[in-house]
């Protein structure tokens, strides 16, 4: 996005996150305001973006969490503008066993990212299964359960 043009703000609430994306911004002499901070403290601001884009992050909150950022969130982006995100589903307990205490956050239901923005626009909707090619700690490729969500605000 920010090599296309766009003003970009991205944030993690682990500092690995925010070295790797600086380091890809410097190699790539991009300006891009990053923060430390977890989704859940972020001052979303209102009408602010003309997109809100998380991949893989949501799953990592509890339930409760999103709920209460939900609205701030949609508060956050402009009229028509968008949101973006994928999030792994209840199956991903079959696609990705993890270990025992591995997961903090929550895996979403069927149906339940786009129940959550049914008050959006809903431009596409789509569950299945991502073929992971692998990455830290365990480079092995694997797949993860998915849904991924684009919906515009309306007004
Ligand atoms: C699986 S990685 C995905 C990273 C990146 N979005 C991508 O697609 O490559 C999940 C990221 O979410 C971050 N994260 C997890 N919980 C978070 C929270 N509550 N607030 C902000 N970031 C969080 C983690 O630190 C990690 O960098």
């Amino acid at each position: 996005m920010a090599e296309q043009g766009f003003e970009v703000e991205g944030i993690d609430n682990a500092k690995a996150g925010i070295e790797k994306v600086q380091k890809m911004a410097q190699e790539r002499k991009m300006k891009i305001g990053l923060r430390c901070i977890c989704a859940q403290e972020f001052d979303y601001g209102k009408e602010r973006y003309q997109l809100v884009y998380s991949f893989w992050t949501f799953n990592f909150m509890p339930r409760q969490d999103f709920i209460a950022i939900l609205p701030k969130i949609k508060a956050s982006i402009k009229p028509k503008g968008c949101f973006l995100a994928g999030v792994f589903t209840v199956m991903d307990n079959q696609k990705c066993p993890k270990k025992k205490g591995y997961r903090k956050g929550h895996l979403f239901g069927l149906n339940q990212l786009l129940k959550d923005f049914i008050d959006f626009r809903i431009l596409r909707y789509k569950e299945g299964v991502y073929n992971d090619p692998g990455h830290p700690p365990d480079f092995r490729p694997h797949q993860h359960a998915i849904a991924m969500i684009f919906a515009q605000k309306i007004k």
